[in-house]
């Protein structure tokens, strides 16, 4: 009997589908938005044309996120979140569970390769002006998630309960304690005990490994819908909305699937090549993804000489320490300046009011070691503006769509003040992740404190030196 040809089966405009898939689909689509979304999404989201290298991050990040998850979910399986057996779990899951120790260096790979791909991530938006308008939010979202992943490698460093887990949340939770009155009742609350116990093990283990991954998916789709209701910026910051065709299509965009899934593919491919070289190669990468002092069980009667945290963080830990009784003078003449500055080049009012009423109360706060006020002593010890200046340091991202000023978005149509500018906070910024993984000296210190400096300046002196430059001009279509 001669085959008989199947008629495709156009479903709800999804394409031609042979009939049982199609059927399916239509079955399927009359009881939920798939077709329509997936189109919305992907096969009729116009992406723009001249996406390059640095546009891979995005897909990597959303596939390191599923692996965490998928490799956390079998870890769980076998770990034990209780002070007297977790690192001993860990040590199971590393030599008896078949498996285990590929599943537990994936996870702990997994973490360092998120945070590079995420620097690389927002590296991209500092490039292309990424974060301008329309694009706040996407870029809010992102810091959001970006703090959120920073709490939850926090919390997921504690489990293995070895030196480094112990010791880092001790000197973390501890720095709540340098709080104005409050401090020390925060840091138990936090703790749940004195000390870095038992309680403190279980309710981090709560965190990583429900609370903020839910979080983060939340915010990943919700990063994800900001990013397609405007649609994406690209390396000329041109927007291709403005330039369509007869249809109502982008002249400049090309539908996300097949095109970009086509060039995610091959960026997880090389990615994936990568991350097994040293997955089987190097897990610990000379001490820098998984610490030496952490193959050694939990002591809280023994301190060890040095404590560092990954080098995610250290760049931040640099900060902190920079922070000591002498550089607070010229913390104070640095808000001085900077006030001086807003008072006599801004055009906006509200700011200089602000600038004049702030100041003062922020050297008068600087003076340290302490004030009084009705009565009541609050202890400022140069550690508190150590904490303060860490959290602003990493949370000051927030402010780039508002402190960028240049009429134009990319780095590629910015003056050389704005290269620069980016140029040395990326030097700055490794630097200071390194010396946070060092001892400290009053060499490094005294680098740190300059690095400190000049990491601040990149941010807080960005609306003069992106209005003053000469930028070049944009073309009307993006360039490839
Ligand atoms: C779990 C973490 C994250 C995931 C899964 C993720 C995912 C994505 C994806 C898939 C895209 C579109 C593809 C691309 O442009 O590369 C994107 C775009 C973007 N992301 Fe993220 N992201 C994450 C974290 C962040 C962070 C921390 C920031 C910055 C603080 C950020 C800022 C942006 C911006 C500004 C865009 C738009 C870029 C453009 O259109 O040029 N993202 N993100």
């Amino acid at each position: 009997m001669a085959a008989t040809k199947k008629e495709p089966v156009v479903v709800s405009g999804a394409g031609p589908f042979s009939a049982p898939i199609g059927g399916l689909l239509t079955w399927v689509d009359q009881r939920f938005p798939l077709v329509s979304q997936w189109k919305e999404h992907m096969s009729e989201y116009y992406a723009p044309k001249n996406f390059n290298f640095w546009y891979y991050f995005g897909s990597l990040a959303l596939v390191i996120l599923v692996l965490q998850i998928v490799t956390g979910i079998f870890l769980t399986m076998h770990y034990k979140p209780s002070a007297a057996e977790a690192f001993a779990s860990v040590e199971y899951i590393m030599r008896d569970v078949p498996g285990g120790w590929l599943i537990r260096y994936l996870h702990s790979t997994g973490a360092s390769a998120f945070f590079i791909v995420i620097y690389l991530h927002m590296f991209r938006g500092l490039l292309y002006g990424s974060y301008r308008a329309p694009r706040e939010l996407i870029w809010i979202f992102g810091m959001v998630i970006y703090l959120a992943l920073m709490a939850e490698a926090f919390f997921g460093y504690l489990l293995p309960w070895g030196q480094m887990s112990y010791w880092g949340a001790q000197v973390i939770v501890n720095l709540f304690d340098a709080l104005p009155l409050i401090g020390p009742d925060l840091s138990t609350w936090i703790r749940g005990d004195f000390v870095v116990s038992d309680a403190t093990l279980n309710r981090f283990f709560a965190f990583h490994v429900i609370a903020i991954p839910l979080a983060l998916l939340g915010l990943v789709a919700a990063h994800i819908m900001a990013l397609h209701e405007v649609g994406s910026n690209n390396p000329d910051g041109v927007e291709i909305k403005e330039t369509k065709d007869a249809n109502g299509k982008p002249l400049d965009g090309i539908a996300m699937h097949p095109y970009y899934t086509i060039k995610d593919a091959f960026g997880v491919t090389v990615f994936a090549a990568m991350f097994c070289l040293i997955l089987f190669f190097a897990p610990e990468m000379g001490g820098y993804f998984l610490e030496y002092n952490n193959f050694i069980p939990a002591d809280p009667l023994k301190t060890p000489p040095h404590i560092a945290p990954v080098w995610y963080f250290t760049p931040y830990y640099s900060i902190l320490r920079a922070v000591t009784e002498d550089f607070m003078k010229w913390l104070a003449l640095g808000v001085a300046v900077y006030a001086t500055l807003i008072v006599f080049t801004s055009r906006d009012c509200l700011s200089k009011i602000f600038a004049i009423l702030a100041a003062p109360a922020i050297i008068f706060l600087m003076k340290g070691p302490s004030f009084t006020l009705f009565g009541v002593i609050f202890p400022i010890e140069a550690k508190v503006w150590g904490v303060v200046l860490m959290g602003v340091a990493s949370m000051i991202f927030f402010l780039m769509p508002w402190l960028d000023k240049s009429p134009v978005k990319s780095i590629r149509y910015k003056g050389s003040l704005s290269r620069w500018a980016l140029t040395i906070f990326v030097v700055v910024f490794l630097v200071l992740g390194y010396l946070g993984t060092l001892t400290v000296t009053d060499g490094r210190t005294l680098v740190s404190q300059i690095c400190t400096v000049i990491y601040f300046s990149y941010f807080l002196l960005m609306p003069w030196y992106t209005q003053m430059e000469q930028t070049h001009p944009v073309p009307d279509r993006v360039t490839m």
